[in-house]
């Protein structure tokens, strides 16, 4: 079959370069499929920093190969599809950000990782949806600036005694899951479970039995004694929780749940990236230096 020549000719590749591949959970099936590792963004990060291949390719948006350009000078990362972009992350830009740090002297920003590598740059810490909580909370200052997703500053400052000063950032995927969709859902299913994505809507994951990270689903939803769960994140997480849980019944909560961008990425596209080396991500010496340590400080901290 055509597909299985094609992941065959990629896997060749992967070896020939000495490159791996990495995916991120809302990836198509079949890109998941053929990854040497999926994960969430923090996961992800995490493998970047350490792995010993000399090319890592990306299946995932901009904003987090550039990540792995951050953390892994010295390798080539390749996104295979240029325009995958996140709208989110381009909700904000350094300048925007240092003119807010002007008005808000000496209090700490705290920058998601959805966001460019110049905005990371003037950053003090970064965080993703498995650590937002914990990175926050490890601050000794009473007040933080986060950006760009208000949705997710709003989940961690009602888990914090912090004052926030939010940007008004948001993942257009996540914003489209409406609460009344949920309810609905929740009606038609009383057995079921609601888990979501903290870039939801604050009015969402005030209905949600549990609200985490992609990966943090995977764990919540293996463990969960419930036959029936309803998924608040985009529909890339059902192809793991699926095959992880045969057992179960997972609801997307709306049709609308797909992310655009995440979707782009083909198996063509990657066996091309392969074959061309292209294209590059890379991230200059001036910006690259002060975006690591905000995720160095980051990755300092513990997992759970
Ligand atoms: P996580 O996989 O880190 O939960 O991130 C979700 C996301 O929207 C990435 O773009
Ligand atoms: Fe960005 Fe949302 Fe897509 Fe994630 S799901 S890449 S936050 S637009």
């Amino acid at each position: 079959m055509m597909e299985d020549r094609l992941k065959q000719q990629i896997r060749e590749l992967l070896s020939e370069r000495n490159a791996v591949l990495l995916a991120h959970n809302y990836m198509r099936d079949e890109v998941q499929e053929i990854a040497d590792l999926t994960g969430d963004s923090l996961g992800l990060s995490i493998e970047a920093a350490r792995t010993d291949a000399d090319v890592i390719v990306f299946c995932g948006v901009h904003f987090m190969a550039e990540s792995a350009a951050i953390l892994s000078p010295g390798k080539k990362v390749l996104l295979p599809r240029l325009d995958a972009g996140c709208p989110m992350a381009d909700m904000v830009t350094a300048d925007k950000l240092v003119a807010l740090k002007a008005e808000h002297p000496g209090v700490p920003v705290v920058t998601y990782v959805n966001s460019s590598a110049a905005v990371k740059a003037v950053s003090d810490i970064c965080c993703t949806s498995a650590n937002a909580v914990k990175v926050v909370n490890s601050l000794p200052d009473k007040e933080i600036i986060f950006v760009p997703d208000r949705n997710l500053g709003k989940f961690v400052a009602a888990r914090s005694d912090k004052n926030f000063y939010y940007w008004d950032g948001y993942c257009p995927t996540h914003e489209r899951l409406r609460p009344e969709a949920v309810q609905k859902l929740k009606s038609e299913h009383p057995d079921a479970l609601f888990v979501c994505h903290p870039e939801c809507n604050p009015a969402v994951v005030a209905l949600a039995d549990h609200a985490c990270s992609t990966s943090g689903m995977y764990e919540w939803c293996r463990k969960s004694p419930a036959k029936k769960i309803i998924i608040g994140t985009e529909a890339g997480i059902l192809y793991k929780l699926k095959q992880d849980n045969p057992d179960k019944e997972f609801i997307l909560a709306s049709p609308a749940l797909v992310c655009p961008n995440m979707k782009l990425t083909s198996l063509e596209d990657i066996r091309d990236a392969l074959l061309s080396m292209k294209p590059i991500v890379s991230v200059p010496e001036e910006i690259r230096v002060p975006a690591k340590q905000a995720l160095d400080r980051m990755l300092a901290i513990p997992r759970d």
